[in-house]
């Protein structure tokens, strides 16, 4: 199973009622320290888009009621990113993809942003 987004990043604004509708604290705290305004919204942009790339390889849309905050978006020590899934993310990994692992990698420039997730 795969998903793939891409936002562009000017659609997204560092406003704090809406980081913390879509992320974890520990989320918030990674985009915040980086070096630049610029920067922080590449990383609000990726952190929406990895969201919504594991959204879709878990196959779960809208209706699904699955939340943004079922799935937290988390770094190595090298900076890899993985994510941690909870409630109905959790759940339909449970379900249909127990014996596997949620990989991800994104990528972000002054634009645009794009992350991919694979089920394997
Ligand atoms: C990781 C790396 C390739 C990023 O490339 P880039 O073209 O500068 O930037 P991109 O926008 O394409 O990717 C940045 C994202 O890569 C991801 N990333 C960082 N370190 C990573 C790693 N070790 N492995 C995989 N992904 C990594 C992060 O999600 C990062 O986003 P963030 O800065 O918002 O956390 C670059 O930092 C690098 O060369 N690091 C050292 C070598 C390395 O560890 N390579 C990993 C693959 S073998």
């Amino acid at each position: 199973m795969i998903g793939i987004d891409l936002v562009e990043v000017e659609r997204f604004e560092l406003d704090d009622n809406f980081m913390s509708r879509i992320a974890y604290e520990e989320e918030i705290a990674y985009i915040k320290k980086s070096k630049s305004v610029e920067l922080q919204r590449q990383r609000l942009a990726s952190l929406w888009a990895v969201k919504e790339a594991v959204m879709k390889a878990l196959g779960l849309g809208e209706k699904s009621g699955v939340s943004f905050k079922d799935i937290k978006l988390c770094h190595e020590e090298s900076g890899k990113p993985y994510v941690e899934l909870f409630g109905i993310a959790k759940q339909e990994f449970n379900i249909s993809h127990y014996d596997k692992r949620v990989e991800i990698s994104l990528s972000h420039t002054k634009n645009y942003a794009t992350a991919i997730a694979v089920i394997k």
